[in-house]
């Protein structure tokens, strides 16, 4: 019998995601792995912990503890200033860099949001002639997130979360009680599985937006996944942290150029392009 099965958790689990459970956090932990034994059918915490160290822990079982203790809070525009910052920001850029296409990265997606905010945003400009043709990924370490994403599926109570009834009527159809996104704009985007600690895309991006995920993680493996981060940004591209998160002592190597408030973290200075 282990002395402290939800500590063995809460090692395993920062090991696999970097996700940090200490002090009063234990007690949510212990609640989401109780639930686990609930609808596993497992005995205790401590007959849990025996499976995930004996070698006959399923794919499956790992995933769903991934899945449980990952928090996916998430909505339509979540601090809109940063989605018209971001507006800004690349219709700025395109006057200075020629670009045949423009790559967004959202990195934490969780259920699909935030993503197909930024298509929304893209979308628009694009039909306006303001940009090239655009692609976003869109990754997560919960697979019962991304499976939502693809599915392009939202309840009421979702789309009534930061979607303005416009939006919602543009790129939104109703399907039983439920809405589901024009298949266009979801086209867009391609959504998949990543840890971002053992990170397995190594394409570059525009931009790349990493909010509201590295407040549940180490100090030292915020400045681990920031500097592979900023390996993957283009060369006038930026990388774009939540409301009220900083790279303040976790990387001095990215510049800030602030639009309406809201930091875009660049690997360089922006260099103009020669208008003959
Ligand atoms: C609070 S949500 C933020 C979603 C979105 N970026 C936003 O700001 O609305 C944090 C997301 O980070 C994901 N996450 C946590 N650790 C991760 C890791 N190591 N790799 C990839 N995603 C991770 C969680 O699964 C969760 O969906």
């Amino acid at each position: 019998m282990l002395l402290n099965p939800v500590a063995y958790f809460a090692g395993y689990i920062e090991r696999e995601t970097g996700i940090i459970y200490e002090g009063n956090n234990d007690y949510q932990l212990k609640m989401r792995l109780e639930e686990i034994c609930r609808t596993e059918n497992i005995s205790s915490i401590d007959e849990l912990a025996k499976l995930f160290q004996s070698s006959n822990v399923s794919l499956s079982l790992k995933q769903k503890l991934l899945d449980t203790s990952t928090n996916n809070e998430t909505l339509f525009f979540r601090d809109p200033k940063c989605f018209t910052s971001l507006e800004k920001f690349l219709v700025d850029l395109l006057v200075y860099v020629d670009l045949p296409e423009i790559r967004v990265w959202s990195a934490a997606s969780s259920t699909g949001q935030e993503a197909l905010s930024v298509a929304m945003i893209l979308d628009d400009l694009f039909a306006k002639g303001k940009i090239p043709n655009f692609s976003i990924l869109a990754t997560d370490i919960s697979d019962k997130a991304i499976k939502k994403s693809k599915s392009g599926l939202y309840t009421e109570f979702e789309t009534s979360r930061g979607l303005s009834p416009e939006r919602k009527a543009k790129y939104f159809t109703k399907e039983g009680d439920q809405w589901k996104v024009n298949s266009l704009l979801h086209s867009k985007i391609k959504f998949s599985y990543n840890n971002l600690i053992r990170s397995s895309v190594y394409d570059t991006f525009h931009i790349i937006l990493l909010r509201n995920v590295l407040i549940y993680q180490k100090v030292e493996m915020k400045k681990m996944v920031i500097e592979n981060l900023s390996k993957q940004l283009e060369n006038q591209g930026a990388l774009v942290l939540g409301a009220g998160e900083t790279l303040v002592g976790i990387n001095d190597n990215l510049h800030v150029e602030l639009v309406d408030g809201v930091s875009f973290y660049k690997k360089n200075i922006m260099v103009k392009k020669n208008i003959a």
